[in-house]
């Protein structure tokens, strides 16, 4: 099993991987805001919702990585019209450096292809974690928001990156089945782990009442049932041709059309999360990726 992970120390006990040896790095680290990006179910805009976000993040002027994590339908490189090399399991196997497996997005934002290669992050032995949380380590000092887009539903690595980010968005739309199976995920995270807040993005909404009219229906199905959970709303994403003309283009809404209703939405839900930080402490991204690992 050691040998799954091409991570060891060499001879001085310094992390080696491939000719690399992290060196040690400056402390104390920047607190990072981690968001995990989720749906119940799948096609609801939510690889739109991180791209876009991410876009409209950078030109904030803070540093994005997003973490292409969907297991199911990676898609956050066709999106982007990217073809990355590599992906997280070739670190894993000890072929690539993190920073040779980071791919350039719009902007400065840079994407770590890791629908291969997450599964394999629960199989680790504790020291193949140790050794990796090292070299993920490595690229803390440039990131200030982490986005991750996770895969649909309520499997077991959705549930790992939810409990492991700061926050927690749930993207849902106006169909029926989109509204139930997000709260079966709230309901899961919320019963089974003990997680209490959550933040509801709508997409693809009719109109801004409307996206009110589907926060206001969950949380009544919530509140009712769920005890002490706390769900905010992070606004509404219009319907919006452009998406779909953005997405063909295999460009940022932002980028092709800044002008386009879905677009200024963007925006303004990303001015929403950058105002209101959670009041719990962030934790540095080590944090996060120890929770993921479960160290
Ligand atoms: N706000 C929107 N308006 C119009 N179409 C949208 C919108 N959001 C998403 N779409 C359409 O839905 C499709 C699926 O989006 P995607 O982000 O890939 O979903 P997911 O990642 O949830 O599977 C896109 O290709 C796009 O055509
Ligand atoms: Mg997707």
């Amino acid at each position: 099993m050691d040998q799954a992970v091409g991570l060891r120390k060499n001879g001085n006990g310094e992390l080696k991987q491939g000719g690399f040896v992290a060196k040690d790095r400056p402390v104390p680290r920047q607190p990072v805001r981690v968001m995990a990006v989720s749906s119940g179910k799948g096609g609801v805009g939510k690889s739109n919702v991180v791209i876009n976000l991410a876009v409209a993040f950078d030109r904030m002027g803070l540093k994005v990585l997003i973490m292409d994590a969907d297991l199911g339908l990676a898609n956050i490189d066709i999106l982007l019209g990217l073809a990355p090399k590599y992906n997280l399991s070739h670190v894993l196997n000890g072929q690539k450096k993190i920073e040779e497996v980071l791919v350039a997005g719009p902007g400065q934002v840079r994407i770590m292809p890791a629908s291969s290669g997450v599964q394999e992050l629960t199989r680790l032995t504790d020291e193949q974690k140790l050794l990796l949380l090292e070299l993920l380590d490595g690229i803390e000092t440039d990131i200030d928001v982490l986005l991750i887009d996770t895969s649909a539903g309520i499997s077991d690595m959705v549930l790992y990156f939810n409990l492991a980010a700061h926050e927690k968005i749930i993207v849902v739309t106006p169909e029926p089945t989109s509204l139930t199976d997000a709260y079966a995920l709230i309901k899961v995270l919320y019963s089974k782990h003990g997680e209490r807040h959550f933040r509801i993005l709508v997409n693809s909404a009719t109109s801004e009442a409307a996206g009110k009219t589907i926060f206001a229906k969950i949380s009544k199905v919530a509140d009712h049932f769920l005890d002490g959970l706390s769900l905010d709303y992070l606004g509404a994403i219009p319907h919006d041709s452009a998406v779909t003309k953005s997405v063909l283009q295999q460009r940022a809404l932002l980028e092709v059309f800044p002008q386009a209703p879905a677009a200024q939405a963007f925006l303004a839900v990303a001015d929403t999360i950058r105002k209101t930080q959670p009041s719990v402490n962030q934790g540095t991204i080590q944090f996060f990726w120890k929770r993921l690992l479960n160290l």
